[in-house]
């Protein structure tokens, strides 16, 4: 594995791998890494013939009195896992390097980055967009995986890569989890080790309502309502938001459709850290009339 920082080298050895044929595959990151970011690493290992795996806490995508400074940045073990995992490319810039004192150009990423984390968090989805959008044009990746676990990011990198025309396909991995559900996160150490107890509480809300819709209710606010008390019963937490939405437009849905897919988002204060998680669920039945 060789480990880059320059930006300038990256690009220059993304397009001579690209002359010579090769089939790139990135897998983003802000380090920290565990089995959710490795999961990723193996998904763009069948897929693509070269894995590039970027590690940049990016700057651009924190609010002010966010963890920018206190997030961790455990390089050389990283680096380790990135190696094992079979990453060809470790590129691990400097901000410096991405952000220069002459940089002044954003992403606008629209709509969907107004609302839940983008409400919460001013601004984060343009960072997030941002580097994205650079780190498309360092790597020259073919292929890129993303996380459910950020399902809004997701969906907000899906619809930058339609609507500007990266060419760049952005394959979707599954939420990788501990053994209790709790999602698994860079940010889970923050948690003392009664937090961490309490942290289950999202997982209870997904379960309720994956037997509630199980059971054929379709009232999925109502549903929510009910996700909110279970997350709102544990000591010290304190819920951002928790709904069911659109899964393409993020739009807050009240009532499922036949046919449609819907995804349950939440954020979660627990203590003084905020979790995020979310579930995916598919409406069965007819979707429209049939013409016969
Ligand atoms: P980071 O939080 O490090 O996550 C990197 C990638 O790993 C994202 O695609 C995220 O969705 C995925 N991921 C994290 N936890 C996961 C889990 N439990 N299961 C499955 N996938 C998981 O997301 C970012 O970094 C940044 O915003 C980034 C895209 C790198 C831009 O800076």
């Amino acid at each position: 594995m060789q480990i880059i920082t320059d930006p300038a080298e990256m690009q220059a050895i993304a397009e001579n791998l690209r002359l010579q044929r090769q089939l790139i595959g990135v897998v983003m990151t802000m380090g920290a890494l565990h089995d959710g970011h490795l999961s990723l690493v193996r998904i763009a290992r069948k897929r693509a013939g070269i894995v590039i795996m970027t590690i940049f806490v990016n700057p651009l995508q924190f609010g002010p009195g966010e963890d920018f400074e206190r997030y961790p940045r455990p390089f050389e073990q990283d680096a380790a896992l990135a190696r094992s995992a079979g990453v060809d490319y470790l590129f691990a810039p400097e901000p410096d390097l991405m952000y220069p004192g002459e940089f002044r150009c954003t992403v606008d990423p629209g709509p969907m980055a107004e609302r839940f984390e983008g409400s919460a968090r001013p601004g984060h989805f343009k960072g997030v967009a941002t580097v994205v959008l650079k780190l498309f044009n360092i790597t020259k990746a073919h292929l890129a995986v993303f996380g459910e676990k950020d399902a809004q990011q997701l969906a907000i990198i899906r619809r930058m890569a339609a609507d500007l025309n990266i060419g760049t396909k952005i394959e979707a991995a599954p939420i990788a989890r501990e053994t209790d559900g709790l999602a698994t996160s860079s940010r889970n150490i923050y948690l003392s080790s009664q937090e961490r107890e309490h942290a289950t509480a999202l997982f209870r809300a997904i379960r309720h309502a994956e037997t509630e819709t199980g059971r054929g209710r379709r009232d999925l606010s109502a549903i929510a309502k009910e996700g909110l008390a279970i997350v709102s019963s544990v000591p010290g937490s304190s819920p951002d938001y928790l709904c069911f939405v659109d899964d393409d437009t993020f739009d807050p849905a009240d009532q499922a459709a036949p046919g449609k897919a819907y995804r349950l988002v939440m954020a979660v204060r627990i203590g003084r850290t905020r979790l995020i998680d979310n579930w995916r669920f598919v409406c069965e039945g007819e979707s429209g009339t049939r013409n016969t």
